[in-house]
């Protein structure tokens, strides 16, 4: 595909998905649609070459647009990614997918239908460090995964039209996907609204995995420090992905605690293992310029994305799960991924 590029919205992070647009699309990127005349008049200043419109129907109408970037607020990805791929657009979508598992079924069903690429704006699995945490996760030394936490922490970007865990969650329980392979089984929550009634703005959620893998994910954005972290426990090596840590973003502790005797009253003794630590090398690159590029090579090839509607369904799948828990009082509730 050598077709025009659009991106939809240019407000918080529209300008990070523009600037790598710009760098790895080039002139293929042709149309900006943004519903905010003070917005679109900034981007106007910034790419002059682009076309700046509040008009969707111009994207929609252009054949020479083969691809979409959908940066606009969550409740309208799914009515405009459905606009989108019904005009025989392939789009990538910023997370969530859709606002329910039944909407983000219908879309991955509907660009498989279509034979156009969607994906997800699902930015982690792009991200260097975790896709190293992936491949050491798969390998021998690891051992067991057995759980996993995550804290997504800090102080703002307070919304009003979805709480925390839909807003920045997203993110944490696409990285658990992916880290354990497997869909998740239930989701347990506790919440609290502090700051909008409407709205929680910390959450403590909970995510069961086939087989008994627990993954546990804080988010706020009421706490005094910006704090970006995953640990991964295996039964044999423990990782910590630190997004804040400009030293050493992953760290591999070899530290464990091995099994050694069942003693004369049937208790298991154990032998601390407290090893080694290192942090590997990583590659440098700006894991949104690698997600833009995976997208493009995907719609150009018609090659499926790593993050494909499928991957949205399972992440959308447990944000539902979550919200029903939070209704229920902390009570497990089921991920329902819509019969897959
Ligand atoms: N991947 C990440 O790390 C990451 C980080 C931040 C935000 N996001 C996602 O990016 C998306 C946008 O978030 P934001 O913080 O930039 O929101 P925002 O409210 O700051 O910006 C949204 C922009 O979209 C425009 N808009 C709304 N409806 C539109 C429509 N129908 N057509 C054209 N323009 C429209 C608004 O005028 C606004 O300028 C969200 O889905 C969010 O989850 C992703």
């Amino acid at each position: 595909m050598s077709d025009a590029v659009a991106l939809i919205g240019f407000g918080y992070w529209g300008p990070n998905l523009a600037r790598n647009l710009q760098s790895h699309a080039g002139d293929r990127w042709r149309y900006l649609v943004e519903l905010s005349e003070e917005r679109g008049a900034k981007a106007a200043g910034l790419y002059p070459d682009v076309r700046v419109t509040a008009d969707l129907a111009e994207v929609l109408d252009d054949p020479a647009v083969g691809a979409a970037v959908v940066a606009t607020p969550a409740a309208t990805h799914a009515p405009l990614t459905r606009r989108l791929l019904a005009a025989g657009k392939h789009v990538l979508v910023e997370k969530p997918l859709a606002l329910s598992t039944v909407d983000a079924v219908e879309l991955a069903t509907l660009a498989d239908d279509r034979g156009l690429t969607l994906m997800v704006g699902h930015t982690f699995e792009y991200v260097p460090a975790v896709r190293r945490m992936k491949e050491l996760v798969d390998g021998d030394a690891f051992g067991d995964l057995l759980y996993l936490h995550s804290q997504r922490l800090n102080l703002g970007r307070i919304q009003s039209d979805i709480n925390a865990f839909w807003s920045i969650g997203p993110h944490d329980v696409s990285i658990a996907n992916y880290l354990v392979g497997q869909r998740p089984e239930w989701a347990a929550a506790e919440g609290a609204r502090y700051l909008n009634a409407r709205v929680e703005d910390v959450a403590f959620v909970t995510v069961g995995y086939p087989g008994g893998v627990l993954a546990h994910m804080h988010v706020s954005w009421l706490d005094p420090s910006k704090t970006r972290r995953t640990t991964v426990v295996g039964s044999k090596q423990m990782l910590v992905y630190d997004d804040m840590d400009a030293e050493a973003k992953l760290r591999v502790y070899d530290k464990g605690a091995d099994k050694l005797y069942e003693d004369a009253y049937g208790a298991w003794q154990y032998k601390l293992r407290d090893g080694v630590v290192h942090a590997p090398t990583l590659e440098v690159a700006e894991p949104l310029g690698v997600e833009l590029r995976h997208f493009l090579d995907a719609a150009d090839t018609g090659t499926r994305p790593r993050t494909d509607g499928w991957n949205g369904v399972d992440v959308v799948a447990v944000l539902e799960a979550v919200d029903a828990s939070l209704r229920a009082g902390g009570a497990q509730m089921k991920v329902d991924n819509g019969g897959r």
